[in-house]
């Protein structure tokens, strides 16, 4: 058995994943669309061994134990039953990224795991297979699989959902430029967020809409109309918070940094600069602006008290082995 190291980007979604057909299987109501983020990256290594006694994961240099443990242990027995093992494995996993910053880390994480586990067992899976492996553990995850900016089809069933690449990262010179605001972890995960989801009554009007942005969207990015691409991340990144602030109970994963970044967002767009904001299920804000303005967008923000830290990313590649013994 080989041990394998892999290393796999967090994503960010322009059209958003909320809410699950089928929770089991993480299949999601409506298509997404993200792109990979060169400075959000998990390295994983994965080994299958006689000498493990039982499945030992260590995030960020600490043993995990309880339902974090569960959920990859879920990974490692699906890829145990496809190669006919038993053997337990070992994973160490770390992110180069602050852990206390609020950056959803399932989805470099679990894609991480799916191409270094598979391939730790021996499987050579293609890249739909290990997209829709990543995906069982979290949704997002299947999204960081392939390169640059890809789309996420939900399908209809395991084998038809998973993601595939829209373009290659280098086809755009976009920025994410990522205001960190809250040091905490989430208070309701994503997971719950999925749940409440259908609780919201604009859950129907989002589901009425959502293709047509989401083709739009897609167009856009296909013409490099920046425009046109930002104003309907922004649409969707609000779309998505309504859902949450309507749900039964109510979820604000928002709090006054994230208000007044978007404050600067709106401040920079009046004189001239073009950039947008979008929010996953936490209060840090994305801001998705060119490459020309990423330095404008950085400076203006840093300014605020309520900023933490400021994290900057180019579109980049999806899951990849950087090292096998
Ligand atoms: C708001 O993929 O973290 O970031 O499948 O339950 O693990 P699970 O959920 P997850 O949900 C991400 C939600 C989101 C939007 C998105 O990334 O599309």
């Amino acid at each position: 058995m080989n041990k394998i190291t892999v290393v796999s980007p967090a994503n960010i979604a322009f059209i958003k994943y909320w809410g699950k057909i089928n929770p089991k299987l993480n299949i999601p109501f409506n298509d997404s669309i993200s792109m990979n983020l060169s400075d959000c990256l998990t390295t994983t290594t994965v080994e299958f061994d006689k000498k493990n006694k039982k499945d030992k994961i260590l995030i960020n240099n600490k043993e995990v134990e309880g339902s974090k443990k569960e959920r990859v242990v879920q990974i490692l027995d699906l890829i145990r039953k496809k190669v006919g093992i038993k053997l337990f494995a070992k994973v160490e996993s770390k992110n180069n990224f602050p852990t206390d910053a609020g950056i959803a880390s399932s989805a470099s994480g679990f894609s991480a795991l799916a191409l270094a586990g598979s391939r730790a067992a021996g499987l050579s899976l293609s890249q739909k297979e290990v997209s829709i492996l990543a995906r069982m553990g979290s949704g997002s995850a299947c999204r960081s699989v392939p390169d640059g900016f890809t789309y996420w089809q939900k399908g209809k069933d395991n084998e038809s959902s998973y993601a595939f690449q829209i373009v290659p990262a280098d086809f755009w010179d976009l920025r994410d430029v990522i205001a960190v605001v809250s040091k905490g972890g989430k208070k309701v995960g994503s997971t719950e967020g999925h749940e409440l989801a259908t609780t919201s009554p604009y859950f129907s009007v989002r589901i009425k809409n959502i293709e047509k942005r989401t083709k739009n969207l897609k167009k856009a990015l296909l013409v490099r109309d920046f425009k046109t691409f930002g104003e309907l991340v922004e649409e969707e990144a609000v779309d998505l918070h309504v859902m949450a602030m309507t749900s039964k109970p109510p979820v604000f994963y928002w709090n006054n940094g994230t208000m007044d970044v978007m404050k600067i967002v709106f401040e920079l767009r009046e004189k001239g600069t073009l950039c947008y904001f979008t929010m996953d299920a936490g209060p840090n804000v994305h801001i998705i602006c060119l490459g020309k303005d990423e330095s404008k967008v950085k400076k203006a923000i840093q300014k605020l008290s309520s900023v933490y830290s400021v994290i900057s990313n180019k579109a980049a590649a999806g899951a990849k082995i950087i090292c096998k013994n």
